[in-house]
């Protein structure tokens, strides 16, 4: 099934353009063999609390969370107090998954926005897409600094709609984070789950009209 009336291809930025897990992959001897557990379970308290913040309205930025996040988990796992900062600066350049480039490079032949939607700041977006050197693909970088809440709120998906004068339906929405495949495909748009690792998805009253295994397969539904 191929998705039609396309305005826009929105990804969303962490864990399906970039791998979240790729500081802490690359400080593995220093963390021991608890790294990968280290490293979800800095994300999922990542997580936790943009979801917390936007219901106690007591909004921190992305960064800030990210280090409140760090602090937790490092304390949880015990992880060295000097290992802070290697993992802050890493965190700042994530990697892209291996088949971002290709992606983006099939997409820049169509006559079609490509732009990121994320919770990140437009700081560490900036410095995320430049450090990969893919800046020059991006139409828009939408960051939910601008409405001052996280996402699976619809403020955010909002943003698009308005930046580009179109309906919901009109955008075509990749994100690998199950609850955002929810959030963006309630919203209305054509959502995408990458499903790069076999998850089961969420139990939230939705599912998924189109799912790929990684970015590359996009170009078969676009
Ligand atoms: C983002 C988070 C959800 O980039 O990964 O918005």
């Amino acid at each position: 099934m191929k998705i039609e009336n396309t305005k826009a291809c929105v990804f969303d930025a962490y864990g399906t353009l970039f791998d979240v897990n790729s500081a802490a992959a690359q400080c593995k001897e220093k963390i021991g063999n608890r790294w990968e557990a280290f490293a979800n379970a800095w994300r999922t308290t990542q997580l936790e609390y943009t979801w917390l913040r936007s219901l106690i309205k007591k909004h921190k930025n992305f960064w800030e969370i990210t280090e409140d996040s760090l602090d937790h988990t490092m304390e949880t796992f015990k992880i060295k107090k000097n290992m802070r900062s290697e993992l802050l600066n890493l965190y700042k350049k994530l990697s892209p998954y291996p088949e971002v480039k290709e992606c983006l490079e099939n997409l820049k032949s169509k006559k079609i926005k490509i732009a990121i939607l994320s919770n990140g700041t437009p700081d560490l977006l900036k410095e995320l897409v430049e450090s990969n050197n893919i800046q020059n693909y991006f139409d828009d970088i939408m960051s939910v600094e601008s409405v001052g809440i996280y996402k699976p709120d619809s403020k955010v998906y909002e943003m698009p709609i308005n930046k580009y004068n179109c309906k919901p339906e009109n955008i075509c929405f990749m994100s690998s984070n199950t609850w955002d495949v929810s959030g963006g495909g309630i919203f209305g748009y054509n959502a995408v789950w990458v499903n790069r690792f076999n998850k089961v998805f969420d139990k939230l009253s939705y599912k998924p009209k189109f799912v790929i295994n990684n970015l590359k397969e996009l170009i078969n539904i676009i």
